[in-house]
C-alpha cells in the first residue's frame, strides 16, 4: 500500500485517526496501524450526523467486538456527549474527547467522564475562543484544537492554528494539547513547537489511498 513515511521526530506524536465507512475499513486501518504504529495512541472518530453532517460507522458497540490492542481516545463529533461516555468505556476507551459547541454544558459531560474513571479532553472547533475554556481547564486531561472543520479527513490545514496553538501553550504550559485535522510532515513540526503533544491524522498515515474527501 502507499502509505507515507514520516519521520521518526514527527511520527512518535502522531495518533492514527480511524474515521471509516465500514467494519471491513475499521480492520484494514487497525491492521494497518498496528504494524506500523505498535505502540501509538489511537483516535476514534465518530459523528451523529448532526453535529457534524457526515455519517460514518462509527458505534462504541461495534467498536467493542474489534479487537484493538493499542490504547484509544474516542473523539465525539456528536451532540449529547454525556450519552456515549459509559458505550465508549465499555468499548475500552481510554480518553473522551467532546466539542465544546456540542454542549450546554461542559461541566455536566466531564463529569460523567470522571464518574467513568477515564480522562477528559475538550476539542474546540477552529473558531472557538480556547479563552471560554480558562474555568473548566483544570478539570480536563486534554485540549484538541480542530485544525480543519470537523466531519471529514483529507481537508485543507488551517495555518492561522499554529498562532492559536502557541499563544494557549504559552498562557497554559501544563495543558496536553493535542491537533487534529490537515497534519503534515511539511507543519508538523511548526505544530510541535507551538506546543502540541500528540498529532492526529488519517491523511500523513495512510496515504490517498485510505483518506475520504
Ligand atoms: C475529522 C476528524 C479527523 C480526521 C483527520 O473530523 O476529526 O480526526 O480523521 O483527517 P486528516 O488527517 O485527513 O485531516
Ligand atoms: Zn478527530
Amino acid at each position: 500500500m502507499d502509505a507515507p513515511t514520516l519521520p521518526k521526530t514527527i511520527a512518535k506524536y502522531i495518533s492514527p485517526s480511524i474515521l471509516v465507512y465500514s467494519k471491513a475499513e475499521a480492520q484494514a486501518k487497525l491492521h494497518f496501524v498496528q504494524e506500523h504504529y505498535t505502540n501509538a495512541h489511537l483516535h476514534i472518530d465518530a459523528t451523529d450526523g448532526r453535529f457534524v453532517p457526515s455519517h460514518f460507522w462509527c458505534k462504541a458497540h461495534d467498536f467493542g467486538r474489534l479487537t484493538i490492542r493499542n490504547s484509544f481516545e474516542a473523539h465525539l463529533m456528536t451532540f449529547h456527549p454525556e450519552k456515549r461516555v459509559g458505550a465508549w468505556k465499555r468499548a475500552g476507551a481510554s480518553r473522551i474527547i467532546f466539542h465544546f459547541e456540542a454542549t450546554p454544558n461542559p461541566l455536566r459531560v466531564i463529569d460523567t467522564i470522571r464518574k467513568a474513571r477515564l480522562e477528559a479532553g475538550i476539542a474546540l472547533n477552529i473558531e472557538t475562543n480556547p479563552d471560554k475554556l480558562e474555568l473548566i481547564l483544570d478539570k480536563i486531561d486534554a485540549i484538541l484544537f480542530m485544525t480543519i472543520v470537523p466531519g471529514w479527513a483529507g481537508q485543507p490545514f488551517h495555518p492561522e492554528m499554529i498562532e492559536k496553538i502557541r499563544e494557549f501553550h504559552k498562557k497554559h504550559p501544563k495543558q496536553f494539547i493535542i491537533v487534529d485535522g490537515g497534519v503534515s510532515k511539511e507543519n508538523a513540526p511548526s505544530l510541535i513547537s507551538a506546543g502540541a503533544r500528540q498529532l492526529v491524522s488519517t491523511s500523513a498515515v495512510y496515504g490517498k489511498h485510505f483518506a475520504h474527501k
